[in-house]
């Protein structure tokens, strides 16, 4: 492992290079500032990763020509310059972006950037925070430049071998922390109906937003909770803290807890910091679907910007105009659904753009993607209730989530459920 200044280090980035940035709060900020720095030397780099916490320079419209993104799941700092034609979005499942980085495969590394600690006694970093994709990175990519910086957290579940670093960059930074989601009195009362069909003993997958925030904050009566995911955040510290989350009950790594990643503020980072009761493991583990299977009563909840009446998902785009990812939502709402007691949960609110429209429609926008397809569809809940979709004919399915549609909307999706022949009438 070659020691270098940012500076020196970045100079390795070439013209036409596809360079992977470590993301959420793992992004390593000094190293991609020196990247954008070298800016009006280089064209055409394509800097590939999921969602990243913190500024991302390299999306200002005056990067273009000099980088282009690939979001394999669009965050918030990444969303205007996919939706204004400046970065490209690739729908992936989680599960299966590892395997993208590998030589031949679709997206091979010329270079990964990564975010790391200090090797260990053993020669081993840790990926700290961000697990995901990060280990596939490390390992197939020409060239890894690491920033090694002694406040990343370290976590247990996996090793980068610092024979795998080729140069290191030694920063010491905070990391970016972020706010966790708001609020609101529709999905608390989602929370409360999701919490409703969680048995004590259960193993939690919580998706990304205020729903599955809500969720958590609805569990305290619970026991003996477990957690399998992709991610989790500051919601989950409470339930660790009072007891309720304890794992003891969980087939499949029992009494740790088991994530990809996780974002928040520092005290989950220091929740983290070397606890062997929590790991974190590469995607290709956590979102594996027989993995998720494996655990006992697994419990997956993810949100959705819409839903239509034979319960087609949307959750990554609005209309043509895409929004987020895939993400994990297939994965677990796969594994849910074959894991021995398990419950797949899509929640959303009935609403959007406050009040003003209905997330649950007769048909999906055009242009919007389904993520989670009719087949794989299982409990929907809003703040009106929850249905379970699996087994039920479109009629059926028309009238349950007309049900649990804003009360201001039943009798028009009702209307347009029966002219498209959903409530047992001719097709159209
Ligand atoms: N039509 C128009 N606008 C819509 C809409 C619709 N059908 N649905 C949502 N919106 C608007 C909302 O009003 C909101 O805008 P506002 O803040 O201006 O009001 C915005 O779009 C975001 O919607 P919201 O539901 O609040 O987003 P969220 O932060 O709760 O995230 C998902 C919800 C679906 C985007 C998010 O869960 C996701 O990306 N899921 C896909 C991946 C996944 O589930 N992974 C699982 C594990 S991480």
């Amino acid at each position: 492992m070659q020691v270098l200044s940012r500076e020196d280090a970045l100079a390795h980035v070439r013209s036409g290079d596809r360079v992977y940035l470590h993301g959420g709060a793992a992004t390593p900020h000094p190293l991609l500032d020196a990247l954008v720095a070298r800016a009006p030397a280089l064209h055409d780099v394509e800097v590939v990763h999921m969602h990243t916490d913190g500024p991302a320079p390299h999306l200002a419209p005056a990067m273009e020509g000099h980088f282009r993104h690939n979001a394999l799941f669009i965050g918030p700092n990444a969303r205007q310059a996919v939706q204004e034609g400046r970065a490209d979005y690739t729908p992936v499942f989680l599960s299966d972006i590892p395997a993208l980085f590998a030589p031949g495969a679709a997206l091979p590394l010329d270079i990964a950037l990564i975010h790391v600690t200090p090797p260990d006694a053993d020669g081993n970093c840790s990926l700290g925070v961000s697990v995901d994709c990060a280990l596939a990175a490390a390992k197939d990519a020409r060239l890894v430049i690491a920033q090694v910086n002694r406040l990343m957290p370290r976590t247990h579940g996996h090793a980068v071998p610092a024979d795998w670093i080729d140069i290191s960059v030694e920063i010491d930074s905070p990391l970016p922390e972020s706010p966790a989601s708001e609020t609101t009195p529709e999905a608390d009362a989602i929370g409360g109906h999701v919490a409703a069909l969680i048995e004590d003993g259960a193993t939690l997958q919580m998706g990304i937003g205020a729903v599955p925030n809500a969720v958590l904050a609805a569990l305290g009566g619970h026991r003996d909770l477990g957690v399998h995911t992709e991610m989790f955040t500051d919601g989950l510290l409470p339930l660790v803290k009072s007891g309720v989350v304890t794992g003891a009950r969980k087939r499949l790594h029992p009494g740790v807890i088991i994530s990809a990643f996780t974002v928040g503020s520092q005290a989950i980072f220091d929740f983290v910091n070397d606890n062997p009761g929590v790991e974190l493991r590469p995607v290709d583990y956590t979102n594996n679907v027989d993995v998720i299977a494996a655990n006992n009563n697994m419990v997956a909840v993810n949100a959705a910007l819409s839903i239509d009446l034979t319960g087609q998902v949307v959750s990554d785009s609005i209309g043509p105009r895409l929004y987020s990812g895939i993400g994990g939502q297939v994965d677990f709402i796969r594994g849910a659904a074959r894991s021995e007691g398990g419950v797949p949960i899509i929640a959303l609110p009935s609403t959007a753009r406050g009040g003003s429209i209905s997330r649950i429609c007769a048909e999906i926008a055009a242009g919007s993607g389904v993520v989670t397809t009719r087949g794989d569809v299982h409990w929907v809940v809003t703040e009106y209730g929850a249905r379970n979709l699996h087994g039920r004919t479109i009629r059926e399915r028309a009238g349950m989530l007309i049900e649990i549609a804003h009360p201001k909307w039943r009798a028009s999706l009702e209307e347009a459920a029966g002219q498209l022949g959903y409530l047992g009438g001719r097709c159209p």
